[in-house]
């Protein structure tokens, strides 16, 4: 089965959030089963030249504007354990960043574009192109209207897969016809309000829909969580999956991972404490092993709770926790973090950025990991967490709710705390809860070793993929 998956970013090229983790790992898994599975993204300014191997084509001509051409390059790299090519196209790539440009629609549709391109190129059509988020709307509309114009794409199928519903790239559809969508079966499946979404496009053309986790699958059919978009996905709901994203314990376990202090395991938990050591001092806080830290890592936005995180911030270190956070986003919170580092310097470590070795060693030194998303497709740090012994708090919602057990003291059961209404008062609850199991190093031991014994890795995920792959080739 020759499977060609589309994604905006993928470690270890280039990483943003959970969907990197995602599409690094995924093609690798499918391949673990035999799969034909390969990776297209694009070359950005910021992927690090020495994870390419070669230049393998120097003049893919790209269908682009009304009826032209242009060109690009493309480039090899096995970096992630899977033949991946990344797309070399200067004017929308070389950039400072992945994401925020004004013409965003434009340069994804242009991905999308040469990512066709490409496949001709190589003389082999994909049987599946599973694609991902807005990013890859327009080839799940193109791909529609080649299967009956164009022979070689006459057999490939798509899925699409939903990370986030909430982004959903819209843009004029004034643009459309300069994108080559101008014609009325390329162009009506972005409409949506009067504007172009390459969400919608994406949702209403691709042979089969996924999504990220089995909650986050039925949220998104209603209106709470539904982004405008639930009407499709009910009436798409019998092509429609949750599917929860695996852990790449490759790169993500206390045993080997290269950025922590010391290694552990279930079996040995010594290494954890020299972890939390070096977390406290790599924030240059007071050294007392004995204080629980509440961590969190995530990009700072309304998505993840940061509202309850602020309103409840006093009140939990209160408790005497220390609190570190790491994160970049919206400037309202990156201030609220720096004011409440200012505000009790010996109790708070904050960074505001990017920075990967510093979420595994949060991961490793932390006792306790906040997630009070307000909406959570998957969620892969509290799957981290309980990997590295570090107890989740979150909301039930999404993914959330389906990976994280409420501990419950009577049977012993349970991997972490969860709360279910968006409030803090619910969610200070919860950390009073873990605080209070935390003082019991018996029982706090108890819920690391249930969440440390959880198999979250890609082999399960990946064959489920499998099995939806072959459905929609034989539908
Ligand atoms: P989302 O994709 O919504 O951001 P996930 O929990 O699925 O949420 O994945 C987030 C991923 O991004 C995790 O691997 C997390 O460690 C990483 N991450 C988020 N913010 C940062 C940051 N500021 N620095 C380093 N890694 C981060
Ligand atoms: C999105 C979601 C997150 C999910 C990730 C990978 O960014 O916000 O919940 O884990 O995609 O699927």
């Amino acid at each position: 089965m020759r499977v060609a998956i589309l994604s905006s970013e993928a470690v270890p090229f280039a990483k943003t959030g959970g969907l990197a983790d995602v599409a690094g790992a995924l093609p690798k898994a499918l391949r673990e089963h035999g799969v034909d599975a390969s990776l297209v993204l694009p070359l950005y300014e910021q992927i690090d030249r020495k994870q390419l191997r070669e230049q393998i084509i120097d003049n893919l001509a790209v269908e682009w504007g009304d009826g032209g051409s242009t060109r690009a390059r493309v480039w090899y790299s096995e970096a992630a354990g899977a033949p991946t090519f990344l797309i070399d196209a200067p004017e929308y790539f070389q950039r400072n960043s992945i994401y925020g440009f004004r013409d965003d629609h434009e340069r994804f549709a242009f991905f999308c574009r040469a990512s066709l391109a490409l496949f001709k190129r190589l003389g082999t059509p994909p049987e599946m192109v599973h694609l991902n988020d807005w990013h890859s709307g327009f080839a799940a509309v193109e791909l529609r209207v080649r299967r009956w114009s164009d022979p070689f794409f006459s057999r490939t199928r798509t899925l699409l897969s939903i990370h986030n519903l909430a982004y959903q790239g819209t843009f004029d559809p004034a643009e459309l016809p300069r994108m080559g969508f101008g014609s009325h079966e390329r162009r009506d499946p972005f409409i949506a309000n009067g504007a172009a979404s390459a969400l919608k496009a994406g949702l209403i053309s691709s042979d089969a829909l996924s999504t990220v986790s089995r909650r986050y699958a039925q949220e998104i059919q209603t209106a709470e969580h539904g982004h405008g978009l639930e009407w499709i996905l009910r009436a798409r709901r019998d092509r429609l999956v949750g599917i929860t994203n695996g852990v790449d314990y490759d790169i993500w376990n206390p045993a080997t991972d290269k950025h922590l202090a010391a290694h552990y395991n279930a079996d040995d938990l010594t290494g954890k404490r020299i972890c939390k050591l070096d977390l406290l001092r790599s924030f240059g806080l007071p050294e007392n092993l004995e204080r629980p830290i509440i961590a969190t890592v995530s990009r700072l936005t309304s998505q993840k709770g940061y509202d309850l995180i602020k309103e409840a911030a006093g009140k939990m270190l209160a408790t005497g926790a220390y609190f570190i956070a790491l994160g970049s986003g919206a400037k309202e919170y990156e201030d609220f973090l720096q004011a409440l580092r200012g505000s009790a310097p010996g109790q708070v470590g904050v960074f505001v950025g990017f920075n990967d070795p510093l979420a595994h060693k949060i991961e490793a030194g932390a006792d306790i990991f906040l997630m009070p998303s307000l909406y959570e497709p998957c969620g892969l740090n509290q799957m981290y967490s309980t990997r590295y012994g570090t107890v989740p708090v979150v909301r039930a919602t999404g993914g959330l709710d389906d990976t994280v057990q409420d501990f419950d003291r009577v049977s012993g059961t349970g991997n972490g705390f969860k709360f279910q209404r968006y409030d803090a008062g619910s969610m200070l609850e919860k950390v009073y809860e873990a605080l209070y199991c935390y003082a019991e190093p018996e029982v706090w031991k108890k819920i690391q070793l249930n969440g440390m014994s959880v198999d979250n890795s890609w082999r399960a995920a990946a064959e489920k993929y499998i099995n939806l792959y072959r459905a929609v080739m034989n539908m």
